[in-house]
């Protein structure tokens, strides 16, 4: 198990074990079927083909409805914990869709690592680097794994000089594969001197693991094909003198990423990732908070909101808050501080997200995941403690890049309108402003493909058909400043003003031009695109 850096003391062995990641990845690229195999292996699934459903439903968007009306699927996805050798598993899913990167952001605040999965005839696509960029600004570790390795893919030194070249990030591989497509017969563990050969038998077989001495152990004759043997040699021996050797500091630190190639669908190269996460992922690591860090050893139990999915039954309107732990031992029927409103909250009925069942936690370390059913009283960005007023920060908020004003069809249900708003505000599917001048709300999003979700869920969750109208904005940004000259300003530009749905005030763009205007001319103004959730 990996060590407590040199300024940390050991963590409790429970938190120790713990493993928090996401997955990131293209569409395409295998999330799903990766995340199958974990489930698999970590015994929380029987069979391959229960979480598939999933997969299919996000590719089309009147999928995606249905899979947003079948709540309860997408939620036990959202946090999956299970157990692997002497681990903790806790894979927090990131949203499929290119629109949310807003949410993805913030779950991806939630988990201590992420592993890449790329497509191994694609490389690094454009999603990809996306949400590379994103753990990159918190200096995730990452581990990637190359999948698709039982079709055509790319040289494999392509493929590491394209992750190194693109994310600037030091590429080492971890495994090497043996031959490809029709010929890829299996990997060579270079971290183990192992071969493991593929079974296209049978899909949710463990690859057959043959310990050997190194390359000139006459057992590798006995398993790889003659024509690949060579070619196997010379590249392992290339990349041992080309490639960086394994450094799990540099891993810890996010400069540098192993690599393991193999096929999820054939689950070959999955329990070797699995390992890898256990030995090369960090253990829950601290978490940023004013006005000091939180340590994950700490006794007292806090926790910090990252989601929140409301209307998982819409009969009750209730919403479950995701809350990742940040310290401390955490038992059902706790009494903690809800800090932004001072309140006491009993958690009575936490639940813990075992793959497909949605389970009663009657306990959970630092590092887990719980989900805490409430009726609106935990947002995003909250904090939860034992007393103590300590508030998590890095949650942000980012700006639209789409407004559009929104109507009910119905004008006398202008009232429901503003409720359903302002619910989805606060589970983070939109931003909702309201202009000082005029009636009516417009809404920002940062995808296109979430106004349509935002129109169908609030007809379908509150029977409310709406409009959505073109608006001569295009963004907003967060104002701040000394309260007599942002009062002035608010004052002069009322036409741009609007409040958002924590009531703090917004300047209402319609090009970069209104940006730069103000910029240039009320120095005593700041116009920011991200406003950090209390
Ligand atoms: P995603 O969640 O990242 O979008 O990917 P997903 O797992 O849904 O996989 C995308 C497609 O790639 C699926 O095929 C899946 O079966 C296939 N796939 C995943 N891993 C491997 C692999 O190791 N080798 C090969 N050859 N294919 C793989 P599909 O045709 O879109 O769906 P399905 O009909 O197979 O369910």
């Amino acid at each position: 198990m990996q060590q407590a850096a040199p300024n940390r003391p050991a963590l409790p062995p429970e938190i120790a074990r713990r493993r928090t990641f996401a997955i990131i990845s293209h569409p395409d690229a295998g999330k799903t079927t990766l995340t199958e195999k974990f489930l698999l292996f970590g015994g929380a699934i029987q069979m391959a083909g229960q979480v598939r459903a999933k997969g299919e439903a996000r590719r089309t968007r009147s999928d995606f409805m249905a899979m947003e009306k079948e709540r309860g699927i997408s939620v036990s996805a959202s946090a999956m914990s299970f157990d692997f050798g002497d681990f903790r598993f806790n894979l927090v899913d990131t949203p499929g869709h290119s629109d949310f990167s807003e949410d993805t952001y913030r779950t991806l605040t939630a988990v201590d690592a992420a592993v890449m999965v790329i497509d191994g005839a694609k490389g690094v696509e454009s999603q990809t680097q996306k949400l590379f960029e994103v753990c990159r600004l918190r200096d995730l570790p990452i581990l990637t794994f190359c999948n698709k390795m039982d079709r055509e893919s790319r040289d494999t030194f392509d493929i590491i000089d394209e992750i190194q070249e693109n994310l600037a990030i030091d590429v080492t591989p971890a495994s090497w594969p043996i031959g490809m497509g029709r010929d890829f017969v299996g990997a060579y563990d270079m971290l183990n001197d192992r071969l493991e050969i593929m079974d296209r038998a049978d899909r949710n077989r463990v690859a057959e693991s043959i310990k050997i001495t190194g390359l000139d152990d006459p057992k590798l004759a006995e398993c790889v094909p003659a024509n690949l043997i060579d070619q196997l040699r010379e590249e392992i021996e290339m990349a041992r003198e080309l490639l960086p050797a394994l450094d799990p500091k540099a891993v810890l630190e996010g400069h540098m990423t192993p690599i393991w190639f193999g096929s999820a669908i054939n689950s070959f190269g999955v329990k070797e990732l699995m390992q890898g996460i256990g030995a090369y992922a960090p253990e829950p690591q601290p978490a940023r908070a004013e006005p000091r860090e939180i340590a994950p050893e700490e006794s007292k139990v806090t926790g910090f909101v990252f989601k929140v999915q409301a209307n998982m039954d819409p009969k009750h309107r209730d919403r479950v808050a995701f809350v990742r732990l940040a310290s401390g031992h955490f038992e059902r029927g706790m009494k903690l501080t809800h800090v932004r409103t001072k309140k006491p909250m009993t958690v009575s009925a936490p639940v813990l997200f075992l793959a497909a069942d949605r389970e009663l936690a009657e306990e959970a370390w630092a590092g887990d995941i719980i989900g805490i059913p409430n009726h609106g009283q935990l947002r995003i960005g909250d904090t939860l403690t034992e007393g103590e007023t300590l508030k998590v920060t890095g949650i942000p908020s980012f700006a639209p890049e789409l407004l559009q004003g929104v109507r009910a069809g119905d004008p006398m249900k202008a009232k429901h309108l503003e409720k359903a708003l302002m619910q989805f505000a606060e589970e983070g599917a939109a931003k909702v402003f309201k202009p000082q001048i005029g009636s009516g709300f417009i809404v920002g999003v940062v995808g296109a493909l979430q106004f349509e979700v935002l129109g169908a869920r609030i007809e379908q969750e509150y029977g409310l058909p709406v409009r959505f109208e073109s608006t001569q904005f295009t963004s907003a940004r967060w104002v701040s400043g000394a309260k007599p000259a942002v009062e002035a300003f608010a004052a002069r530009n009322m036409q741009h003003m609007a409040a958002d749905n924590d009531g703090d005030l917004v300047y209402l763009t319609r090009m970069q031009w209104d940006i730069d205007r103000v910029v240039r001319d009320h120095p005593e103004i700041t116009l920011s695109a991200t406003k950090e959730l209390m």
